[in-house]
């Protein structure tokens, strides 16, 4: 096949300076893959720490970002059995996703109706992923109880919230503007929270009482990671999967400063409590544990085809314009996912 267009991180830094659109060898399926032809790709809060040098698993530069693709078979790899040419996908990618074409393992993709939105379809890979792995498989949520959501407006949030909700769970959610409250309340959340405040967790404690939480899931990190610890009750059980608040620290003395303010814990602080902190990194669970990946794209597709989940996109862009995409997310005004076209 002829070239195709990638869009290139060449430097760190800012948005407008860092990429550009280059002509790059097409990739081919290995043992195990698909080629997918991208009519959309998604962006993700990882591309922003990536973009910054913030991301320690991103690739050296020159490098090609992007975790989620929809588009349609073009080839398959030895060994590929349940896949098909022709069949239209939403898939993960391992980088390489801000591309015309790109190549992933078979697990990582999932067919998908002809007619669902290519925005809709970009949300399910990583963001819905990642929440239904940390809501479903990691914790087992019972009718009633008391959960906690960081950044409920975001694109993993905007998930989390669905799958609790579903569940019966009373949820809380955090956001750091009136007009994503506003969402979070419309979204069904019984307690938005803006977590821009200084005692956002007091105005949790009181409502929770001393009884606490059930389930915090948090990619904030940092100060808000040790306040959401405390705000857990008996047999409460803490998800850590991001750390956004390093991302805008404006030196590496600063990040440390955020890193150490999460906290360091004996085990025993987990023990009397019967209490559980689980890290997640689904970058990982795709590598070592495929299975786990293909069940909770399965399961977020067919939900969603089935209206039990309803993806939100906050914002479709042309791929010339991917240093507006990047701002926008970078931006803290985006909600749900951010969707990026080939025109
Ligand atoms: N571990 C994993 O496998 C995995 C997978 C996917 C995503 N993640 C993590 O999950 C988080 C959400 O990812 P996403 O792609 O869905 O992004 P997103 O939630 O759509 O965007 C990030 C949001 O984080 C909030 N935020 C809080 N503190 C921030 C800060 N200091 N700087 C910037 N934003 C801040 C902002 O919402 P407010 O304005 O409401 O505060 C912002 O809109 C990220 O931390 C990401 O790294 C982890």
């Amino acid at each position: 096949m002829d070239n195709i267009k990638s869009i290139v991180l060449v430097r760190e830094g800012s948005a407008e300076r860092a990429f550009v659109l280059k002509d790059q060898p097409c990739p081919a399926p290995s043992a195990g893959q698909v080629l997918i032809a991208v009519e959309a790709f998604g962006l993700n809060f990882a591309d922003i720490m990536a973009r910054k040098g913030l991301y320690r698993d991103r690739p050296p530069l020159p490098t090609v970002l992007g975790y989620d693709v929809v588009g349609r078979i073009s080839a398959i790899g030895s060994g590929v059995t349940r896949l098909k040419p022709g069949q239209r996908v939403t898939a993960m990618t391992r980088f390489g996703g801000y591309s015309q074409y790109a190549v992933t393992q078979e697990p990582a993709a999932a067919v998908i109706p002809e007619d669902m939105d290519a925005g809709v379809a970009l949300a399910l890979t990583t963001q819905y992923c990642t929440a239904w792995y940390a809501a479903e498989e990691c914790v087992r949520l019972q009718p009633g109880e008391q959960v906690l959501v960081h950044a409920a407006a975001g694109g993993v949030g905007t998930a989390l919230v669905q799958m609790a909700l579903r569940r019966g769970a009373i949820v809380y959610g955090t956001a750091g503007s009136e007009q994503k409250l506003q969402a979070l309340k419309t979204a069904g959340v019984h307690h938005p929270i803006a977590y821009r405040e200084r005692d956002w967790d007091q105005q949790i404690r009181k409502r929770c009482g001393d009884r606490g939480l059930d389930v915090v899931w948090d990619s904030v990190g940092g100060t808000t990671f040790r306040k959401s610890l405390a705000l857990l009750g008996a047999g409460g059980r803490i998800v850590a999967y991001g750390a956004s608040s390093l991302s805008d620290a404006s030196n590496s003395f600063q990040r440390s400063l955020r890193g150490l303010a999460f906290g360091l814990y004996h085990p025993v602080r987990f023990l009397m409590p019967s209490q559980a902190l689980i890290g997640v990194n689904m970058l990982r669970i795709g590598d070592e544990r495929p299975e786990v990946l293909e069940r909770c794209l399965r399961e977020v597709v067919a939900c969603t085809a089935a209206g039990d989940l309803r993806p939100h996109v906050g914002g479709y862009f042309d791929a010339k314009d991917i240093a507006k995409a990047h701002t926008f997310l970078e931006s803290r005004k985006s909600s749900g996912k951010v969707a990026v076209h080939w025109t």
